[in-house]
């Protein structure tokens, strides 16, 4: 992990925060600072700051706060090394490896090796003799044609224990290596690795640089489990990547067309349809989501037509909704899922169905009226309901009209009668929320339900002169040092919540290695800290900030409440007495 600390001050300098963040925001002045809608939350006034003196941001809407690493660490979602990375690459500073990242590197390296003599191995199987039963399976069951397999590098893993295993170690690859690659399993009786797909079809994934990086099998009848996938690797992340990214990446610009089955995305790709790509064995995540959005301005959903489909295609709306992509759902009637519905109705009837692919609204006003039946005027009241608190979901007013005249008629109502309704609904909503947030500031103040420092309950007043401490401490790391010199050190014990130990143990560690500047320091802590226990500490020193007195008296003070607060939380009134007693005969 370590990268050298003068190399992250020099990638924190280069990418000045303001900089960065405007990529993402758009920030206004106010007075020396810039602020903006924070992009961590929703929010229509903005309470997103950015200090950039202090190379600092806080949101005081939502308490996200940090760095300008923290910062795109939240945006892309990466860990520290990523986004140190990120900010690297941004500003043309090349990180040189460190051991322990050869290492992974290494492993990373191999396992892609492996991978790569695997799917040659199950694409020579499927070929062969050996491989009939799943040759006939893709091409007589599937429809296949010889060119799709090898486009799509398919192949077949032989009904065998050791076979790719064998391939494998004299190669020289070890049994612990093809463990964490998922090529092979290790019995638990034995100790004795074995291969891990058998007598299966094998579609190879491919990353978008072209390597193979994982696997998924298909059985050739109805035994369960239908697929195996390659769970994470060190080469490969199934929340990250998709399969046939590496084929849609040169189609998708205007749109990519999003399946479920890796079926789906080869019948498509089959019929033309090179835009298409799925996820991997799970639901959709905000990763792909904001992958999607990377490389495309429209994704269109074509999951399956039963309930498990439609419900993860809300899923679907959802996240992509949150990036910002135009997302639309196909309607299909008739077929299961795209795969069979190609085969049924051909490839022209396909293009239809996706140009006139609908858009979140109207596939949900859709939805609350097949499930109704309007004769039944309970059931059209229902929908009516239903109906209205669609609507009120939509932000935009104007778009509320659209709605409302599309939507009343249906009902045989005054579009004015159904607005009244919705809008209660809205302010109803808005009402709800407020009460939620003052019900979260409530209890956040009292640190009930705090989940990154769930100790705090357990004595306020000791935690709240922590979190003073810690403020302090990270606004100027030099108090540690002049504590240390009067004999006087501050240790991580002292402090009351596992986290505050934490936090204190890291800044002491941090300037340990003379780190004695605060956003240096702040900017260290990631690689000691996770990503939200970083904003807290961010957000300790931005409520100190906001203080008058933050002089080192005040850590003086702040300990000794801890100190006793402490004694009281761990010894009883007798051992207190007693402990006063023995300072009074040491004269302290
Ligand atoms: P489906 O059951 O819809 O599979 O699961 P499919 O791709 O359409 O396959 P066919 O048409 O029956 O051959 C959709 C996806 O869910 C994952 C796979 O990624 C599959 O492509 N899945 C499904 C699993 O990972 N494991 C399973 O046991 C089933
Ligand atoms: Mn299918």
């Amino acid at each position: 992990m370590a990268i050298e600390q003068a190399v992250i001050e020099e990638i924190k300098f280069r990418n000045n925060i303001e900089d960065v963040i405007s990529q993402y925001v758009t920030l206004k002045r106010a007075g020396s600072n810039m602020v903006g809608l924070c992009p961590f939350h929703s929010e229509k006034s903005p309470s997103f700051t950015v200090f950039n003196g202090e190379g600092n941001f806080y949101c005081f809407g939502c308490g996200a706060g940090g760095d300008v690493i923290t910062f795109v660490r939240k945006a892309e979602n990466l860990d520290y090394r990523g986004a140190l990375e990120f900010l690297a690459k941004r500003v043309g500073i090349t990180i040189s490896e460190s051991s322990q990242d050869k290492k992974e590197s290494m492993r990373r390296e191999r396992t892609l090796e492996m991978n790569k003599i695997a799917a040659r191995f199950f694409h020579e199987k499927l070929m062969s003799d050996e491989g009939r039963e799943g040759y006939e399976y893709l091409t007589k069951k599937r429809g296949l044609s010889n060119s799709h397999i090898r486009h799509f590098g398919l192949g077949f893993a032989p009904n065998s224990f050791g076979a790719l295993t064998e391939l494998l170690r004299s190669k020289g690859y070890k049994d612990h290596e093809m463990a964490s690659a998922f090529l092979c399993g290790v019995s638990q009786k034995t100790g004795r690795p074995y291969d891990y797909f058998r007598n299966r079809v094998i579609f190879p994934i491919l990353s978008t640089s072209g390597d193979v990086i994982a696997f998924g099998g298909r059985v050739m009848d109805d035994s369960k489990p239908k697929y195996l996938n390659s769970s994470d690797t060190p080469a490969f992340k199934k929340s990250r990547n998709l399969f046939a990214m590496n084929f849609a990446k040169n189609y998708c610009s205007e749109q990519i067309i999003l399946c479920e089955g890796y079926m789906d995305v080869i019948a498509l790709h089959c019929a033309g349809f090179m835009n298409s790509v799925a996820t991997l064995g799970t639901a959709i995540t905000p990763e792909h989501a904001r992958m999607l959005k990377r490389y495309t301005k429209k994704v269109i959903i074509s999951y399956d037509s039963d309930e498990a489909g439609q419900n993860a295609a809300d899923k679907a709306f959802k996240l992509l909704g949150e990036v910002g992509v135009e997302t639309k759902i196909l309607r299909m009637s008739g077929a299961k899922d795209p795969d069979e519905y190609i085969k049924k109705f051909g490839s022209e009837s396909f293009r239809k169905i996706v140009e006139d692919s609908e858009t979140e609204f109207d596939y949900k006003f859709g939805k609350i009226m097949r499930k109704y039946n309007f004769s039944v005027t309970a059931d059209k009241v229902k929908a009516l309901d239903e109906c209205e608190k669609l609507i009120a979901q939509t932000s935009s007013a104007a778009e509320r009209e659209i709605y409302l005249y599309q939507v009343a008629p249906k009902f045989g109502i005054a579009p004015d009668a159904m607005k009244r309704d919705v809008e209660r609904i809205i302010s109803q909503r808005r009402k709800n929320a407020a009460k939620d947030e003052t019900r979260k500031i409530m209890t956040s103040s009292e640190g009930y339900g705090d989940r990154v420092n769930p100790d705090f309950v357990k004595n306020p007043k000791a935690a709240t002169a922590e979190n003073a401490i810690i403020g302090l401490l990270l606004m100027h790391p030099e108090y540690v040092r002049e504590l240390e010199n009067k004999g006087d050190p501050i240790t991580a014990d002292e402090m009351f919540t596992s986290l505050g130990k934490k936090i204190v143990g890291a800044i002491l560690e941090i300037v340990d290695k003379d780190v004695t500047d605060s956003s240096a320091l702040q900017g260290a802590l990631g690689e000691y800290l996770e990503l939200e226990e970083v904003e807290r500490a961010a957000k300790l020193r931005v409520s100190r900030r906001a203080l008058t007195n933050n002089t080192i008296s005040v850590v003086y003070e702040c300990r000794k409440t801890l100190g006793e607060s402490k004694d009281r939380a761990e010894l009883g009134i007798d051992d207190i007495i007693q402990k006063k007693r023995e300072q009074a005969k040491n004269g302290k």
